[in-house]
């Protein structure tokens, strides 16, 4: 079964053509991020027109380089939520339009689900639960109990900051680029991560939520003093960002890592499925690695860790599958969907 998927939820507009859930025929991603760069994160407006102009180019890319024509394909998925209300109509719009005029199935795709489907989908024959999920992106961190495809329990979620955001708002701190993530971790590689003691606050009787928001306060007092806010000057030296950016990473990812153990000590999940945009993060594997939970621990392939409509594509077949007839076109974008 050939499906068409089709992502715009946030600064990405992507289109993919996945065959039977698992086999990337292409992958096409037109990021926005050099526009969004001189406004310090995501500008919506400026998002939508931009999916308005490319999402048409981007699908018939996505079609040509697969290898098979517009007629094979048997289901067109787009992302339904979370992300931006504008953003989502579009690409929504787009798959409804094609589904009518080409008199194929359509189906919504949950982003966020789909993060996690990513780092299932070379594994779709050896799949194992109940297993633990954990979605570490630009919106959302959390850490849920698999117990199928389409079937979760949330375990742990932030009260504050998503883990990627709490990376863009560092970067931003140390006067570094959007999104902060890939350069903070290119900063850290250079950079002594003990030199500056930084903690995640402690969330009284909930040990498997996060909170970030106290760690990047604990950022920018270290930066630029006591009390200080994002235009106060800096009190370190340039050479000190790297070794702000490496304490900063790890205690982050010690953070994900000790509640995933946690996670892991109370059922016992047969295999871990990391996805989103920080499981892009090479150190964040290497640690886990490290820790040596003697559990299966699998990541996306490296062109799937980042948004992507191969992941939607692919867990559009899976949907497809338990819902045979498809959504119906009145199918309503959910800026802040649930799970599932
Ligand atoms: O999953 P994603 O592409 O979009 C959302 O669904 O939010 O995640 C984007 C987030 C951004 O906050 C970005 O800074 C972060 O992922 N990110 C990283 C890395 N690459 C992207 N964070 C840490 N290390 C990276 N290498
Ligand atoms: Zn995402």
């Amino acid at each position: 079964m050939y499906v068409l998927g089709i992502e715009s939820t946030c600064d990405e507009t992507a289109a993919a053509i996945v065959k039977d859930g698992w086999d990337v025929l292409s992958n096409i991603v037109f990021s926005q991020i050099e526009a969004h760069k001189k406004y310090g994160g995501v500008f919506p407006e400026i998002a939508c027109r931009m999916h308005l102009d490319t999402i048409i180019p981007v699908i018939d890319e996505a079609i040509r380089s697969s290898g098979i024509e517009k007629k094979d394909i048997d289901l067109i998925a787009s992302a339904k939520g979370p992300g931006l209300i504008g953003a989502l109509m579009i690409g929504l719009n787009v798959g409804k339009t094609l589904s009518l005029s080409w008199d194929k199935p359509f189906i919504g795709v949950n982003h966020i689900e789909a993060h996690i489907y990513s780092a299932m989908m070379e594994h779709l024959n050896n799949l194992k639960f109940p297993s633990l999920g954990i979605i570490l992106s630009g919106g959302h961190t959390m850490m849920v109990k698999i117990l199928d495809i389409g079937n979760y329990k949330l375990i742990g979620t932030t009260i504050d900051d998503a883990i990627g955001e709490a990376f863009d708002k560092v970067a931003k701190i140390l006067g570094l680029p959007y999104p902060g993530g890939p350069v903070i971790e290119r900063l850290a590689k250079q950079g002594d991560p003990s030199k500056y003691g930084f903690k995640p606050s402690k969330i009284k009787k909930r040990p498997l939520d996060f909170s970030f928001s106290g760690l990047k306060t604990k950022v920018l007092y270290a930066v630029k003093g006591q009390n200080s806010t994002i235009s106060t000057p800096y009190i370190i030296k340039e050479e000190d960002k790297k070794h702000i950016a490496a304490s900063f990473q790890k205690a982050a990812f010690l953070d994900i890592i000790e509640k995933a153990t946690l996670a892991a000590s109370i059922f016992s999940p047969k295999a871990i499925y990391i996805g989103g945009g920080v499981s892009n993060n090479e150190k964040l594997k290497e640690m886990f690695l490290e820790k040596n939970l003697n559990i299966d621990i699998r990541f996306p392939k490296k062109d799937l860790r980042l948004d992507n409509a191969a992941m939607i594509a692919g867990l559009g077949y899976q949907n497809f599958k338990k819902n045979t007839s498809g959504d119906s076109l009145l199918l309503a974008p959910i800026s802040k969907a649930p799970l599932g």
